[in-house]
């Protein structure tokens, strides 16, 4: 490989292998990485770390550290190091399957906070130190600029505080996604902070680099490989209807004079359901939309080609292979269109609620209420975690959440009496849209809300058993404002964890 993206000539000499740079990380150690969504991860130091710490416990000896990035990242990273037993805590976010089971099974420890939260926490001294930081970049300017990859996160943060830094030169990024990032530095702690300067969600306030203190530099390591996400699932029949119901919604609202004719700055969650709803907003009508969200998956990326986005904000990318390839191919189309942020500024509560985003988030389950649980299966198993959900669900302009009405082939029902576990609460929840229909909470006190969610978004199948509750807690229940049978709500999580069925 060239050495040409590494153009500043003090580093040459710091240019060693996974293993020499993975060698200058210490047991017990804070180490934040790059990455967001399989995009912008190192992709070799944590590979050659893992082998370390599997090759130290080999010789019964403790190695385990602390794991901070932007939010999910890759089987090279996660799954790497959770493979190895060596994360002790891990922050803020992740998806992977080793890792997730070694939390459910209480050995590792996982800190699950809104993504808008993890820089400044982490500026506040909340979580100590920053001992490392690992941070992949696409090239190193010759004034010693880093030009970031295919996610930003936290890496600004990262820099800024880590006692040492390891870099990653990833030649497989395209080297002209340089000008695609907007990385702001007038952040600054309370009392001192002042108003963002940020009214569009296309406006540039930054610059397009990341600064670095070279003499922190302590290896660079050059990588040529691919980010890695998995390819989206055919749309199903249900994720059709889910996007048919919002997007018809969405177009009530234009008709109604409450949304702009070209909607507001659109925020969309990762997965199969919000990929669908971009699919049929391509077929839609609606024109000149933007979004200001913190992921670009491969719906977004068709949107921006065929015109009916004509920007997008973002943090990172959530690209399937296929779509990896028209990104890189496309690449200066893109950088047009495209304005890579920090996840502060990204998921930031005061851009979020000034621009006036529409979220349109997963959730796992919801109650009657509009109560939201995105991350815990039967209350205490931990699915993947709040990610920026909360970020636009407090302060979007609607937040939308998205689920088919059953889940596991039917034997549970989405919509239940009470959540297991509360991420989002009735207060900031205002629309949720199954494959059944939509429940629009909006100026709805709580029990007509209740029948909102039971009539338009329940399975008919579990209808009359989420009628009958609420019935007969409107009649029998303490209070009458927002009634509830509060053993025989949870049991409903329960006689599923008994008995494998919800309907038993
Ligand atoms: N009870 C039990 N399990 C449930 C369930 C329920 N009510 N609802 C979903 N699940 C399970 C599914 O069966 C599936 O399990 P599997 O992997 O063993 O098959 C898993 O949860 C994922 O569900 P799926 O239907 O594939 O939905 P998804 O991919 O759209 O994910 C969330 C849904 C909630 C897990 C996902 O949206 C999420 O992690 N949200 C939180 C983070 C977030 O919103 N980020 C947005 C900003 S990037």
């Amino acid at each position: 490989m060239s050495v040409e993206r590494i153009l500043d000539a003090r580093l040459r000499d710091r240019i060693v292998s996974a293993e020499q740079a993975a060698a200058l990380i210490q047991p017990g150690e804070t180490v934040a990485m790059s990455g967001f969504t399989g995009s912008g991860y190192p992709k070799a130091v944590p590979m050659a770390l893992a082998k370390r710490i599997e090759d130290v416990h080999a010789q019964g000896l403790p190695f385990q550290i602390k794991l901070m990035t932007g939010a999910s990242t890759a089987p090279e990273l996660d799954g790497a190091l959770a493979k190895a037993d060596g994360i002790a805590m891990r922050m803020p976010f992740q998806t992977d399957p080793d890792a997730r089971k070694r939390i459910n099974d209480g050995k590792l420890d996982y800190i699950d906070i809104h993504l808008s939260h993890v820089a400044q926490h982490v500026w506040f001294g909340f979580y100590g130190e920053i001992d490392t930081a690992v941070v992949e970049v696409s090239a190193i300017r010759a004034d010693g600029a880093l030009v970031p990859s295919t996610s930003v996160g936290n890496n600004k943060t990262w820099l800024d505080l880590a006692k040492k830094v390891i870099i990653e030169v990833n030649e497989w990024q395209p080297a002209d996604i340089e000008g695609m990032h907007d990385i702001y530095y007038g952040t600054a702690l309370p009392p001192h902070r002042k108003p963002i300067p940020l009214i569009h969600a296309n406006d540039r306030i930054g610059q397009t680099t990341l600064d670095v203190d070279p003499d922190k530099i302590v290896a660079v390591v050059r990588t040529n490989g691919p980010d890695r996400n998995s390819p989206f699932k055919p749309i199903d029949e249900d994720s059709r209807l889910i996007a048919g119901h919002l997007i018809e919604f969405l177009k009530h609202e234009v008709a109604k004079g409450r949304l702009p004719h070209n909607l507001l700055p659109l925020q969309s969650g990762v997965g199969n359901i919000p990929n669908a709803v971009l699919a049929g907003l391509a077929d839609s009508g609606l024109r000149g939309l933007s979004a200001f969200t913190e992921v670009i998956q491969d719906g977004m990326l068709d949107l921006l080609k065929s015109g009916v986005l004509e920007y997008a904000s973002c943090t990172g990318f959530a690209l399937s292979p296929e779509a990896n390839e028209e990104f890189k191919r496309n690449i200066r189309f893109y950088r047009d269109r495209i304005i890579m942020r920090t996840q502060e500024m990204s998921n930031h509560p005061e851009l979020v609620r000034r621009l006036g985003c529409i979220g349109m988030n997963g959730m796992i389950e919801v109650d009657i209420y509009g109560n939201v649980n995105s991350t815990h299966v039967m209350g205490s198993r931990i699915m993947n975690g709040i990610g920026g959900s909360g970020d636009f669900t407090r302060n979007g302009f609607l937040s939308t959440f998205l689920s088919p009405s059953m889940a596991k082939g039917g034997s549970i029902s989405a919509i239940v009496p009470m959540v297991s576990h509360v991420d989002h609460t009735e207060h900031d929840v205002s629309i949720i849209v199954t494959e059944q229909g939509l429940a629009d909470l909006r100026g709805l006190p709580p029990r007509a809300r209740a029948r909102q969610v039971i009539d338009n978004c329940a399975h008919p199948g579990y209808r009359d058993q989420l009628n009958d509750y609420f019935d007969r807690a409107c009649r029998d229940s303490y209070g009458k404002h927002t009634p509830h049978l509060l053993p025989e709500a949870l049991s409903w999580h329960q006689r599923y964890i008994d008995t494998g069925s919800m309907k038993a």
